[in-house]
């Protein structure tokens, strides 16, 4: 379904908190560049990421650690030129906000001014509560991300679902708290189990979004490289095809090749 222009209204981090209040679910998904971005909007997506998976999707590394924050930057300026009505939101990389409250503002302060996004996504709890507060008190709004983070990769040495046990858990509804009274905006809650997912929405006010964190939250998330069918090799039990574009854009381009062998293309319609 595409929703019609007229229809259209910005999206802003209030109507996000309004749509939490009447019980509406919030949509997200990520994009990396302009073309994707401009599909997506018009669709209607409420808010776009632009994650820090670009270095996953984008790039081809095998970890989000590699990318930078001007990479970060050249992604969500293209996001953010393509966007007529969703929130765009920019992930600090890995190493941008991590050394001290003063650098994760500077870094904070280059993604809104230079690619023009509305908000920034940060992974972590009571660890970066100074760097949230301090970007925060800049007026530029602040999405947490719980969980899975996968920034701290090396550290949990595996991508499996977190918060299984007690402490991690009791750790993890202690940490959205926290976010919360500070201020941030919305919060991702990444591979959990459901059951903890619906305990951390029903207990905070702002909007959490889920990705692997069951149905019980305010908004889902997925990347869109993985929901289209694209990337093939991604398979978690969380995610949901919608497309076989990777059967798709293989036919095409098969086909493609056959008429440029056969001398099929171009016709004489097809040239000047
Ligand atoms: O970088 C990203 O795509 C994300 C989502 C998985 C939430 O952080």
């Amino acid at each position: 379904m595409s929703v019609h222009k007229s229809d259209l209204k910005k999206i802003t981090t209030h109507q996000l908190q309004e749509m939490k209040n009447r019980g509406e679910k919030i949509s997200m998904l990520t994009a990396y560049d302009y073309s994707m971005a401009k599909i997506i909007d018009g669709a209607g997506i409420d808010i776009i990421l632009v994650g820090d998976s670009a270095s996953n999707v984008m790039a081809g590394n095998e970890t989000t650690l590699p990318i930078t924050l001007d990479q970060m930057i050249y992604h969500g300026s293209s996001v953010v030129k393509a966007v007529t009505r969703a929130l765009v939101v920019v992930d600090l990389p890995f190493g941008s906000y991590q050394g001290s409250s003063g650098e994760a503002l500077r870094s904070a302060i280059r993604i809104m001014k230079e690619a023009g996004a509305h908000a920034v996504k940060l992974e972590g709890g009571s660890e970066v509560k100074d760097s949230v507060e301090r970007i925060l008190m800049a007026g530029i709004p602040v999405m947490g991300h719980l969980g899975l983070t996968p920034q701290s990769i090396y550290k949990f040495g595996t991508y499996t679902v977190r918060a299984k046990e007690e402490a991690e858990a009791t750790k993890l509804l202690e940490d959205a708290k926290l976010l919360e009274a500070c201020g941030c905006f919305a919060l991702v809650l990444e591979k959990i189990p459901a059951k903890l997912a619906k305990q951390v929405a029903g207990a905070l006010h702002i909007p959490v979004i889920g990705i692997g964190a069951g149905p019980d939250v305010d908004g889902q998330v997925l990347v869109m490289q993985d929901m289209l069918g694209i990337n093939q090799d991604f398979k978690p039990r969380f995610l949901r095809r919608y497309a076989d574009l990777h059967t798709v854009i293989t036919h095409a381009v098969g086909k493609y090749i056959t008429d440029v062998k056969a001398k099929d293309f171009p016709s004489k319609e097809e040239m000047y």
